[in-house]
């Protein structure tokens, strides 16, 4: 298939990509570089000897997107690109609706005016709010998400279930990530975010590289074993091999589907930092700070309809990401700069 990779640079878009190359298919990556470096790329085909077709562009373009398409004879869409950073979208909500919401609308139009139906969309747990229950599956309800950033989130899933009732040659995958983390298991690729990472796992290794003094732990006092939050991590190689079987499953389906990509099981904070302690052998110091507003205790996935009906179960476990994501940390501790 030839198959369109939004915001195929950034982290789980070029792990994803990486896999699509490598099961055959022909991948055009299409990103802004708002937040990734091509050299992203150049390390996809020092790994596999084949590189994506690389277009340099934003997905609110509508004219570049025409030309795009009428160029490539684009089978299906994987949509990644996107803003992602939770902070920032509560500071800059317009910037966030226009990049995320807007700018996927422009992407579907061009679709359809493209006569291309197959969509699969990087959705987030985030759009699931404070959960009723643990595990989440997807029949639970949508709840209210924190931020603007996850209402984005819900406002595409919203708007691709209203356009695959408006025409049946829609095949819509929505796919909703619990906490990606790791690497390709070369240290060649992995997770470069910009500035002081947000995110758990990025901050723990640049504190054992040495680039940060100490975590902070944000809250020692929610309702969990040992009193820090509990999320659902899972690697990113499993998450891009996730998106193949999606792919598949879409040749059956019309219609929109969604599908938890999680591993079913949480760590705690602590248990993190022990984790990748014992990886790296490196110290992680840490103090516990307030909790961080917005944050949730617990949340981890019911995977069983992605095993189920996508024939795909979370292969590696956290012995696993932790290696990976210090291999990455150590061989490139200033990311691909
Ligand atoms: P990332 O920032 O590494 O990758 C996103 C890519 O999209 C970047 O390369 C960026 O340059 C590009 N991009 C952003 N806006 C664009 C635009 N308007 N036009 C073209 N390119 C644009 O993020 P990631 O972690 O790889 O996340 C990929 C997707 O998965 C995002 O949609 C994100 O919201 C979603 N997601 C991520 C996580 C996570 O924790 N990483 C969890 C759930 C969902
Ligand atoms: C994990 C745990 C923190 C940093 C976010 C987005 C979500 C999704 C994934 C995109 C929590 C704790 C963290 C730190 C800490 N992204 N923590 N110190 O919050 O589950 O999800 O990323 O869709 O939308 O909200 O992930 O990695 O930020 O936090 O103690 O410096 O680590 O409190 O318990 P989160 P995270």
């Amino acid at each position: 298939m030839n198959i369109l990779v939004t915001g195929g640079v950034g982290f789980i878009g070029s792990h994803t990509a990486l896999i699509l190359l490598q099961a055959g298919h022909n991948v055009v990556v299409l990103d802004n570089l708002c937040n990734s470096s091509v050299e992203t790329l150049n390390r996809v085909s020092q790994l596999i000897g084949r590189k994506p077709v690389f277009v340099q562009g934003d997905i609110r373009d509508c004219e570049m997107l025409d030309r795009l398409f009428l160029k490539h004879s684009v089978d299906a869409v994987l949509h990644f690109a996107g803003l992602k950073a939770v902070a920032e979208s509560v500071a800059q909500p317009l910037r966030y609706y226009d990049n995320n919401v807007h700018g996927s609308q422009v992407l579907l139009q061009a679709c359809a005016d493209a006569g291309v139906f197959n969509f699969v969309f990087s959705s987030s747990a985030t759009v699931y709010g404070e959960p009723a229950q643990m595990p989440i599956s997807e029949a639970c309800p949508v709840g209210q998400p924190t931020n603007p950033y996850g209402r984005s989130k819900l406002m595409v899933e919203e708007m691709l279930r209203d356009v695959a009732a408006s025409d049946p040659r829609w095949r819509i995958a929505i796919l909703r990530y619990f906490n990606p983390v790791g690497a390709h298991k070369s240290g060649l690729m992995g997770e470069d975010p910009n500035g002081i990472p947000n995110n758990l796992l990025p901050y723990i290794a640049q504190v054992a590289v040495g680039k940060l003094q100490q975590l902070a732990v944000f809250g020692d006092d929610y309702p969990t074993a040992d009193g820090t939050g509990v999320r659902d991590y899972i690697h990113v190689m499993d998450l891009a091999e996730a998106h193949l079987r999606a792919l598949e499953a879409l040749y059956t389906r019309t219609g929109a589907h969604v599908w938890n990509l999680g591993t079913g099981r949480g760590y705690s904070v602590l248990e993190m930092v022990r984790s990748f302690e014992a990886a790296s052998g490196k110290p992680v110091p840490y103090r516990i700070a307030p909790r961080r507003p917005g944050d949730i205790a617990a949340c981890y996935a019911d995977p069983a309809k992605a095993e189920r009906e996508l024939g795909w179960k979370a292969q590696r476990g956290l012995d696993e990401m932790m290696r990976d994501a210090w291999l990455w940390q150590s061989m490139n501790p200033d990311g691909f700069r």
